[in-house]
């Protein structure tokens, strides 16, 4: 079964490794990794594939950067012409970015040419669909935020409408894809499969020391990530919280590794000197997956507006101030560390953790390291039934 697996950008490399080296193991399965471009920075791409223990991706559309439409487009013409030289008979497209949209989009749209010949290259003949063309599969289905002005939350809607199979992460997910009308039988619950990649790489995490490279102290540090375009786009916003990260980093040191688009937006606002000038705040290039992780493993507290991080604080029982109005990962604020904060509040809300006792937490069922293996299963079955 030749098997497409889609990585586009930073979190989706994480996705896609575990499931990568599960079905290598497999002697029916071939799967074969394209990587669209969208992210490309050596710190943003390269390095996390080194980490995961990824080979270079069989194919790479080379698509950057660009408006919505553009790269979005730039994703789907690309990548349609590999789907056609190469027919695959299952696309693995992961996450919500722009990418994991163009791809789907391009999947579901193979079976004929430009002049109306059906393309009958597929063995996966569907139900409601005339001709025949690859399975797309989404992982990590069925989170919503239910804010339609995210451009993530739209990429979901499509590409789980699109989608033959659902893996999905929680219960939560499988609720909101039944609500939505999607069948049943094309939901799979198969859990967290970032839990599986930090599992993977525990012990190397953990014998990186990245914290003690930068003199800092196990639970006396913080880290920030930001990049959401609601967050860093408008000088308004971005000022408040800069603002609000100068004051955290008066009562904790705060290490914040500044992801292209914010470093953009700070230098355009001129709110990098100021942020650079600060003492207590350790400014850095964006770093690579284990470095990341060992940072995390031993820091106080999060504040982030990142999806992943919010799952992974969860799992490691760290505390995580999530500068959003929203989540679609609702799980890590039921069972998990994870706090919905604003700008206006995010110093007090990092008080109440310096100060505070920790609140319990628990892990979510089936976030356990062991996701690749269950979908391995559910492409196993579905390659056995023939649909
Ligand atoms: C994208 C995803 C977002 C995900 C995030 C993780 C969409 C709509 N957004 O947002 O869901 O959470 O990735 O990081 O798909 N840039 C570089 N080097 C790079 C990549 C980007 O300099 O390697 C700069 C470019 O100026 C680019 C900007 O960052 O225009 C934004 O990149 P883009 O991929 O469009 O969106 P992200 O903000 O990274």
């Amino acid at each position: 079964m030749k098997i497409h697996l889609i990585a586009a950008a930073r979190p989706n490399f994480m996705k896609i490794a575990p499931l990568y080296h599960a079905l290598k193991k497999e002697d029916w399965a071939e799967p074969c990794i394209v990587h669209t471009g969208q992210h490309y920075d050596i710190n943003m791409s390269d390095a996390f594939f080194r980490d995961l223990m990824l080979p270079e991706p069989d194919f790479h559309l080379g698509v950057g950067s660009g408006s919505h439409a553009e790269q979005t487009g730039r994703v789907m013409v690309e990548y349609e012409k590999i789907i056609f030289d190469t027919l695959p008979d299952m696309v693995v497209v992961v996450g919500d970015v722009n990418s994991t949209l163009a791809c789907a989009l391009a999947t579901t749209k193979v079976s004929y040419n430009q002049d109306g010949e059906s393309f009958c290259f597929s063995r996966f003949s569907l139900p409601d669909y005339p001709g025949y063309r690859p399975l797309l599969a989404h992982l990590e289905a069925g989170l919503r935020s239910f804010d339609r002005s995210m451009p993530e939350e739209i990429n979901r809607l499509v590409t789980d409408t699109l989608s033959d199979v659902l893996w999905t992460p929680s219960p939560d997910a499988d609720k909101n894809l039944k609500k939505e009308g999607i069948a049943e039988e094309k939901i799979i619950r198969v859990g967290n499969i970032m839990i599986d990649s930090l599992e993977m790489l525990r012990g190397v995490i953990e014998k990186q020391k990245m914290p003690e490279e930068l003199g800092l102290e196990c639970g006396k540090y913080a880290v920030v990530t930001l990049h959401r375009p609601s967050n860093v786009d408008t000088q308004e916003q971005l000022s408040t919280i800069c603002d609000g990260i100068l004051a955290i980093s008066d009562r904790i040191t705060t290490v914040f590794p500044v992801h292209p688009r914010t470093r953009k937006n700070l230098e355009k606002f001129d709110l990098l000197k100021k942020l650079e000038n600060c003492k207590g705040l350790m400014l850095m290039e964006p770093v690579n997956y284990v470095r990341f992780m060992s940072l995390i493993f031993d820091c106080r507290f999060v504040l982030t507006d990142s999806g992943g991080i919010q799952e992974e604080t969860t799992y490691l029982g760290i505390p995580c101030l999530t500068l959003r109005p929203n989540t679609e990962r609702p799980i890590t604020i039921e069972q998990g560390t994870n706090r919905l904060i604003t700008a206006e509040t995010m110093v007090e809300e990092a008080e109440k953790i310096l100060f505070s006792s920790p609140s319990s937490s628990q892990i979510p069922d089936l976030w356990d390291g062991r996701t690749a293996e269950r979908i391995v299963e559910s492409i196993k079955d579905i390659s056995d039934s023939g649909c």
